[in-house]
């Protein structure tokens, strides 16, 4: 099999997400404020045999297996659907590839590991990218410009923001189950609970770990914990054992937690890891989406 190239986008956690009224298209609008991790999909691409399609083959082994079996190998995999949208674009036929995807982002996690298989997909420019992968997920631009960002409108329209000039160190429990983001939204209207937006430019001048955790917060975290009240007490637990702050990314259920350094987060990591919890250790503001070879 010859390689034709490798590629990786990271996993993204939401410091801020606010959500406002659900809009005639389907979608809420949000004031998303978004950080890359460490913590990356990797593709290699290699051509297929003539005729062949695309065909997927998925794998991991820092997440659970029932997470990998949960992943889509046909033509709703994000991945197959943005090689065959990029061909749509290109007015060329379905290329025949190999696409071998490495899994470490929890799935449907909240943390966009669909979003970045897709971000990771290989491009032409980067605006390019991003306006085509926003019609694949919300997240997939904010896959591909990594880093630091405001996200409006559905989370889709991305506002490069200038790194935080401290290391974050995360700490991710990943759930066995997963949660559906229509879910998470349709359990967040019924509650009516959201803020107004606010103004989170100045995100970058916070200068230490203490004040990012206290201007961190998600409208969507109570929806999460209707439809899985474990994770109210893993907030909680995480807190406990010294996380500055821990909370649901994005639709859920993975809680994020931030912590002062690399070692409490692997401290706790292993406390976790000992009770049969999937902890993952991860450093903020990484790379968005890039050709690996
Ligand atoms: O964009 P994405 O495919 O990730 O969204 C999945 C679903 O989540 C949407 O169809 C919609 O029901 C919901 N969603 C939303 N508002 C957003 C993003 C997603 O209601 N801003």
């Amino acid at each position: 099999m010859s390689t034709i190239i490798r590629a990786s986008a990271p996993a993204k956690v939401n410091l801020v997400f606010e959500v406002g009224q659900l809009a005639a298209n389907g979608y809420h609008p949000v004031n998303s404020l978004f950080l890359a991790l460490d913590l990356r999909e990797e593709l290699t691409l290699a051509k297929g045999e003539l005729g062949t399609g695309i065909s997927i083959y998925v794998h991991g082994d820092s997440i659970p297996e029932s997470h990998i079996n949960a992943v889509p190998t046909d033509q709703s995999n994000l991945v197959h659907k943005t090689a065959a949208l990029f061909a749509k674009k290109l007015g060329v036929a379905t290329p025949d590839l190999q696409i071998d995807i490495h899994k470490r982002i929890p799935v449907a996690g909240g943390m966009a590991g669909g979003s970045a298989d897709a971000a990771a997909t290989p491009r032409f420019t980067i605006e390019e990218l991003a306006q085509v992968g926003a019609e694949l997920g919300s997240d997939v631009p904010f896959c591909i410009y990594g880093g630091m960002a405001l996200g409006t409108g559905r989370g889709e329209v991305i506002t490069p923001l200038e790194d935080l000039s401290f290391e974050t160190n995360w700490l991710l429990c990943a759930s066995s189950k997963g949660l559906s983001t229509p879910t998470v939204f349709a359990a967040f209207d019924e509650i009516g609970f959201g803020t107004a937006f606010t103004d989170l430019n100045d995100i970058s001048a916070v200068s230490s770990a203490q004040e990012l955790g206290s201007r961190m917060s998600n409208d969507l975290e109570q929806a999460a914990f209707s439809l899985m009240p474990s994770l109210s007490e893993q907030v909680a637990q995480l807190e406990e054992l010294g996380a500055i702050r821990a909370m649901v990314s994005g639709s859920g259920p993975t809680i994020a937690a931030l912590f002062e350094s690399e070692a409490k987060a692997i401290e706790v990591s292993k406390v976790l890891i000992s009770q049969g919890v999937v902890a993952l250790t991860a450093k903020g503001g990484a790379q968005g989406s890039r050709l690996d070879g």
